[in-house]
């Protein structure tokens, strides 16, 4: 056993309901606490004192000086296992140009499978493991990560693997999604429906064989895959036993409904999403995932928060880390970003990047400081947990616990 404090403010969320809005009321915040840990888990969160004296034979970690602590964060959607880099489209995108101006440039997503096929096994896993490293640092110990850089089954499973190997190196978890439906790369010989009748018979049975990943995404949109085709495609993937997750409504809306059809664990972007979807997605238990980082890196709209948190929805926030669309990769920004644009409270948002985000990833042991909860927390120097999203990131964690240790 392992006592932990004392901290200035334990923000439990413990007692915070899994949909819906919340206020700033609801929000259990101990003053002057400590955390009980029992191997990698919290056995209780109490008072320090009244811990300390009733867990006499604890050995003591204490904390100097004046901080706050907060269950870790939860980084549903990222896209970091990636290689070369993609200013030169955020420039161009800047200076004007089209999508169609910067594919033809040598842009877009395609030009990030090229630089992923070409990197080494080495450089990606390095380069990984510095983005891993960087998450870590602000707090978030759990983290998702996607293929579709490689779009052949080759390069699809050499990601996968990359990100296999990563997890030998990392405290954090790393929950690996299979997103070969990305787009239909340039040189695949056929339909988008061939291409993914390719994935369903020559890559997802080897991600299995291997089990790089328990989880398939798609990107629904215009550019890349229509609806109906990528509604039987999903169909086809949870048959053989994946967990689905969906780009939708980035652009147009329309594919939120699918992923609720097909009971994906979550749609993400819904920038676009219309009123009447936002009521549907509100009813199910596909967890609405807003996309900030995605918003901030193409100037477009944000998601509906707001709406989607007062219609009853499960709304995670989530960083799209990625090459392209969302270069920045710092969650705890762009959430503190999202609250000043769609009025979220400070429990909404705490919410969205803890246990909502965790339950996308069907993971209902972590994202609250309660008993039986892994011991994965952030540590903040303040005495008032509200300045972590009033300074937008700038108030960097101070400490970073997984499983009770002490890895920052
Ligand atoms: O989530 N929307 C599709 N995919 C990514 C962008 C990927 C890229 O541009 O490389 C996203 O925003
Ligand atoms: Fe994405």
């Amino acid at each position: 056993m392992k006592l932990i404090g004392p901290f200035r403010q334990v923000v439990t969320l413990a007692n915070l309901p899994l949909r819906g809005k919340l206020s700033d009321e609801q929000l259990e915040i101990i003053a002057d606490g400590g955390i009980l840990i029992n191997n990698d888990k919290i056995q209780q969160v109490g008072n320090f004192e009244i811990l300390k004296s009733s867990n006499p034979n604890a050995e003591l970690e204490i904390i100097e000086g004046e901080q706050i602590v907060l269950p870790a964060f939860v980084d549903s959607h990222t896209h970091i296992c990636f290689g070369g880099n993609r200013a030169n489209d955020f420039a161009m995108r800047n200076a004007g140009k089209t999508y169609l101006e910067i594919a033809e440039s040598g842009g877009g997503i395609w030009s990030s499978v090229q630089h992923t096929r070409a990197a080494s096994e080495n450089k990606l896993l390095e380069t990984l493991l510095q983005r891993i490293n960087f998450l870590v640092s602000l707090g978030i110990t759990t983290i998702e990560v996607k293929s579709g850089y490689g779009l052949d089954a080759e390069n699809e499973l050499k990601m996968l693997r990359i990100i296999k190997k990563a997890q030998i190196q990392t405290k954090a978890t790393l929950i690996p999604t299979c997103l070969s439906a990305h787009l239909k790369p340039r040189d695949f010989d056929g339909s988008n429906e061939e291409y993914l009748g390719y994935i369903i018979n020559e890559i997802l049975p080897k991600v299995k064989e291997e089990n790089l990943a328990k989880r398939v995404d798609i990107f629904i949109e215009k550019s890349a895959f229509q609806p109906e085709e990528s509604k039987d495609f999903l169909f086809k993937a949870k048959s053989l036993g994946f967990e689905i997750t969906v780009h939708a409504d980035q652009f147009t809306p329309g594919s939120s409904r699918i992923a609720v059809e097909v009971g994906a664990k979550s749609a993400d972007h819904l920038e676009a999403t219309i009123d009447d979807d936002i009521d549907f997605l509100a009813n199910s238990d596909t967890v609405a995932t807003a996309l900030p980082g995605a918003s901030l890196g193409l100037g477009e709209k944000f998601t509906p928060a707001r709406k989607l948190l007062d219609a009853g929805a499960i709304v995670a926030i989530a960083s799209d880390w990625n090459p392209g669309s969302a270069p920045m990769g710092n969650l705890i920004t762009q959430s503190s970003i999202l609250a000043t644009f769609e009025k979220l409270t400070t429990a909404e948002v705490l919410a969205g990047i803890t246990f909502r985000s965790a339950f996308a990833l069907g993971l209902e042991d972590r994202g609250k400081l309660a008993e039986g909860h892994k011991a994965d927390f952030v540590c903040f120097k303040t005495n008032n947990f509200q300045n972590v999203l009033y300074n937008q990131g700038s108030l960097k964690a101070e400490n970073v616990y997984i499983d009770g240790f002490k890895v920052k």
